[in-house]
Parts: structure tokens; C-alpha cells; sequence
């Protein structure tokens, strides 16, 4: 996961290193300058300055979804661009048309492409062949995007991200990867409560210790939520994901209840990318609850992938 630029310098964002800590700084501090200034507008009501006015966003799904969608459409609209959405089941992709060939013709046609697929490599690939920016809208590996979001939500709660302390339980997946990316590089910290066999990704951890940041993987949840500023999970099974009954067998005592937020205090904040399954990995309770910041991350999609879209086209 090296700094992702592609022909002509074009600004790829597969991974939150591809961007850095500084871009993404100055992503979240737009981000935040942006929410404040359309405060109680329509939806769709474009941005006074309309920075990405006649621009356009190809999205390619291969795999669900419902506010990676609706967040990047809104967002080109309210940036003054517009967004074309493919489908894997309507699209040539799902007749066996290669992602290369895909790129080619989409970097003709659009002037940014985001995927969200399956294996990460695949997403390289398509980034391979565009010569426009191409975006992570999640994969097997990671979901840079939804930490964006989570990181603008922090610092909306809390002030500030560095010296802040992440407690993940549950299943080390894609989302959790790029969590340990973002705290190498904002200068964070995070703990993985998660069973055996469950671990985040062998090459991010190394990645993040190499940056300095080591995280720690702990067996015991109501340890690793002690002292935490935020206690962060997701689904036990992910998109693509077999074995869901094994999976929540061996997740159950990592499931985030009234008495596990008690053990990180009144204070810590709780946050799920979602879709969330409740009474699974979340109670309703705690996600329905005051220390609850859900809605905020899904909203937050929005506002943070805006100035995204703006550093990846030159803009920011
Ligand atoms: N959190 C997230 O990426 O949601 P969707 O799968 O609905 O896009
Ligand atoms: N880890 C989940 C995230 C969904 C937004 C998945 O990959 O299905």
C-alpha cells in the first residue's frame, strides 16, 4: 500500500496511505468547513461555489449497497457534478468484460471512477489501467471511505483525533484494516478485541508498526474497552463471507451491549459503519442510545467523500 499515484500523477485513493496523513488532514478539515456552510439546505441544493460543476462519477457495485451509493451520488450533486451508477448484473463487468477494458473506457466517459468489489486486487487492477482517479468504495481488504467518515465524526464529537483511543471488537475485517491504517497515519490509537483466527490483516498491522503504531489484539472485550474513547464494531460476516453460524458462535463475547459501553464509561462514543444486525454484534440498546454516532458516520459518508472527490481530482 504505497502512495498510489497513476499515470500523470493522477490521484488514486485505494487505501488512506495513498492519500496520507496530511491530505487527509486537509480532506477532514474541508469536510467540516463544507457541512457548516450548507447547514439546513436541501439535500440536493448544490454547493455555492459548485467546484466540480460538469464532472462526472462512474460507481461500479459488484457487491451491495446503500450509503456508499446514495452518499457518492449526493455528493457529486452537491459539488455540482452528477454520478452514472453500474451494476455489476447490468453491466458488461458481469458478462466477463475486464476491469482493465473497463477502465479504459470509463476514464473516457467520467472523470473519476469509484468501485466497490470484492478482492482489493481487482481494484488495483481497474486503478492499473484508468487514467482518471480511481476510488476504494470498499473491498475484501478495506473501506478507506467509511474511515473518513468516522474520523470527520470523531472530531466533530470529540475536537480533535490524535491521542484518541479506538477500541475494535468482533471481526478484524475490512473496516477495521483501514481503521489501523488511519491510526498509523493521524496518530491514533487502537485495540483489537477479536477471537482467534479473526485477526485484521497481517500486512496492515506490519504496515502500521513500521509507521510506529503498533496495535494490540486482546481476546478479552470488556478489557479492551476500559479507558476507550470510542468502541467501534461491524458485522461478524461480510459481504462474501461464509460460515456465518461459526462466525457468531466464536464472535458472541465480543458483542457490544449497555454493559460493555458501561465499562468504557458515559463519555466514549459508539460507532458501526452498518448495516448493522441488531442483537447480533450490537444491542439495540447501544445503538439506538445516546453514545451512539451511527446515523452521524452514515451522514458523514457524504461530507467526507465530497472533499475526497476534491483532493482526487486536484481540486483540494
Ligand atoms: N457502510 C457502508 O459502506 O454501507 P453500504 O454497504 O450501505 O454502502
Ligand atoms: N465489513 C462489511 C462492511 C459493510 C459496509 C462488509 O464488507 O460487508
Amino acid at each position: 500500500m504505497t502512495l498510489s499515484l497513476g499515470k500523470d500523477g493522477v490521484r488514486h485513493f485505494l487505501s488512506l496511505s495513498d492519500a496520507g496523513g496530511e491530505a487527509i488532514a486537509a480532506i477532514l478539515g474541508d469536510a467540516q468547513e463544507r457541512k457548516a456552510a450548507r447547514a439546513g439546505w436541501p439535500k440536493g441544493k448544490v454547493d455555492a461555489d459548485a467546484p466540480l460543476a460538469g464532472h462526472v462519477l462512474a460507481m461500479i457495485f459488484e457487491k451491495n449497497s446503500t450509503r456508499t451509493r446514495v452518499s457518492f451520488d449526493l455528493a457529486m450533486r452537491q459539488l455540482g457534478g452528477s454520478a452514472i451508477i453500474l451494476d455489476s448484473g447490468s453491466s458488461q463487468l458481469g458478462r466477463g468484460e475486464s476491469v482493465g477494458d473497463t477502465a479504459r473506457v470509463l476514464s473516457r466517459l467520467a472523470d473519476a471512477i469509484m468501485i466497490r468489489t470484492d478482492s482489493h486486487s481487482r481494484a488495483e487492477a481497474l486503478a492499473a489501467a484508468a487514467s482518471v482517479p480511481v476510488i476504494n468504495g470498499l473491498t475484501d481488504l478495506s473501506h478507506p471511505c467509511q474511515i473518513l467518515a468516522d474520523m470527520l465524526t470523531l472530531i466533530e464529537r470529540k475536537g480533535k483525533l490524535a491521542g484518541s483511543k479506538w477500541a475494535w471488537l468482533g471481526d478484524g475485517n475490512n473496516v477495521c484494516n483501514s481503521l489501523i491504517e488511519a491510526a498509523s497515519l493521524m496518530f491514533f490509537d487502537v485495540t483489537v478485541a477479536c477471537p482467534e483466527g479473526f485477526e485484521p490483516d497481517i500486512a496492515v498491522l506490519k504496515e502500521a508498526a513500521a509507521r510506529g503504531r503498533s496495535v494490540p489484539i486482546v481476546r478479552d472485550a470488556a478489557s479492551a474497552a476500559v479507558g476507550a474513547d470510542v468502541i467501534v464494531t461491524d458485522t461478524w460476516t461480510s459481504m462474501g463471507q461464509a460460515d456465518s453460524d461459526n462466525r457468531a458462535r466464536v464472535m458472541a463475547p465480543f458483542a457490544v451491549d449497555e454493559a460493555l459501553m458501561a465499562g468504557a464509561g458515559e463519555e466514549a462514543v459508539f460507532m458501526h459503519c452498518l448495516p448493522a444486525h441488531r442483537g447480533e454484534e450490537v444491542s439495540d440498546a447501544v445503538l439506538d442510545g445516546a453514545q451512539s454516532a451511527a446515523w452521524d458516520e452514515a451522514e458523514n459518508r457524504l461530507h467526507a467523500q465530497k472533499s475526497l472527490l476534491l483532493w482526487c481530482l486536484g481540486k483540494l
